[in-house]
């Protein structure tokens, strides 16, 4: 377990911003932190940067707890706050020195491992820019680059595609999938689910300073309790096809969409085989068959309100 919390509870005074939150998170695992404003996002994510001293029960780090060995913690993890610092009074390149500098990488072994974190966050294009005149998502990228400098198993990242546009957020999550690809632990918060859930592992749900739903990202859909819907397009005979697909056992809803049939399964497998070996028996011609994209937006709304509740 490279990260665990043990009944973490953090007050601001009168204000309890955790409330014995207990996270564990396994070596090389891509941890979605998902909560809406408010919720303790960045109160966690900083007590894991030890930069946060928690008010009651533990936080571990590769097993050295927060507050008594923060030292130790430090050199492993790579945090990236939700706004850019200051600094940005140089160029891109200086800046990066300047970091691998307070992280004794000096001589040739700096030249290399900034030219190499450049080329990972692809702005070697930008090496003799000034910081301040990158664009927000260049900006929040040389942040991650920053936190690669000294090589560290732990990626700590409070909401990075903020403030993104569409395209950023993309460059981003690729950006972040070849960190996941290299063996890193990554953990990611962000209010908005369905962006992480193509990147994470896990996924982990606040609000109000509880963990709500802790697990693997596919179990969200199947608690929520989301059919399977598939779409289905045959070459001719539409109509027809829907009818037999009506009678189909484990077929619970057909409906028509874009020229697609649609059909709503009552199992959670998510294994629809049969549907198309069903068709083929009947001599109609598949020309699509596929699983609607789940909406996770909605999955997360109805988890959260029936446990809320
Ligand atoms: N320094 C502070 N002093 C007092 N209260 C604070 C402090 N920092 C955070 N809080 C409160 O703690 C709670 C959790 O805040 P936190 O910043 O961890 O939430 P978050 O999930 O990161 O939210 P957001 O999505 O807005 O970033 C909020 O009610 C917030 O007002
Ligand atoms: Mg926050």
């Amino acid at each position: 377990m490279i990260i665990q919390t043990i009944n973490l509870t953090k007050r601001y005074g009168k204000l309890t911003a955790l409330n014995n939150l207990n996270l564990q998170i396994q070596d090389g695992e891509c941890f979605g932190y998902i909560g809406p404003n408010g919720a303790g996002k960045t109160t966690t994510i900083k007590i894991l940067a030890t930069l946060l001293q928690p008010t009651w029960g533990e936080a571990r780090v590769c097993n050295h707890v927060v507050g008594y060995e923060s030292r130790k913690i430090r050199p492993l993890i790579g945090y990236v706050p939700d706004f850019f610092g200051a600094y940005e009074d140089m160029v891109v390149q200086e800046y990066l020195e300047f970091f691998a500098s307070a992280y004794n990488i000096s001589g040739d072994a700096r030249t290399q491992v900034v030219g190499d974190v450049l080329d990972l966050t692809d702005l070697s294009h930008k090496r003799d820019a000034m910081v301040d005149s990158l664009s927000r998502g260049m900006k929040q990228r040389l942040s991650v680059a920053r936190v690669l400098l000294h090589d560290p198993k732990v990626l700590l990242l409070d909401e990075p595609a903020s403030g993104l546009d569409p395209r950023a957020r993309i460059e981003m999550r690729e950006l972040l999938k070849e960190l996941r690809n290299m063996g890193k632990t990554i953990i990611i918060s962000s209010h908005i689910l369905h962006e992480l859930a193509e990147l994470c592992t896990t996924i982990g749900i606040i609000e109000h300073g509880e963990l709500l739903y802790h697990g693997q990202i596919d179990d969200i859909v199947r608690r929520a309790r989301l059919a399977t819907r598939v779409h289905v397009k045959v070459v001719e005979q539409k109509d027809l096809a829907a009818l037999l697909l009506q009678r189909t056992k484990g077929v619970t809803k057909v409906e028509e969409n874009n020229g697609a049939i649609v059909l709503e399964l009552d199992d959670q497998t998510h294994d629809f085989s049969y549907i198309a070996a069903t068709l083929v028996q009947n001599n109609f011609k598949i020309r699509e068959i596929k699983e609607e994209e789940v909406n996770l937006e909605t999955a997360f709304m109805r988890l959260t309100k029936g446990l809320v509740q």
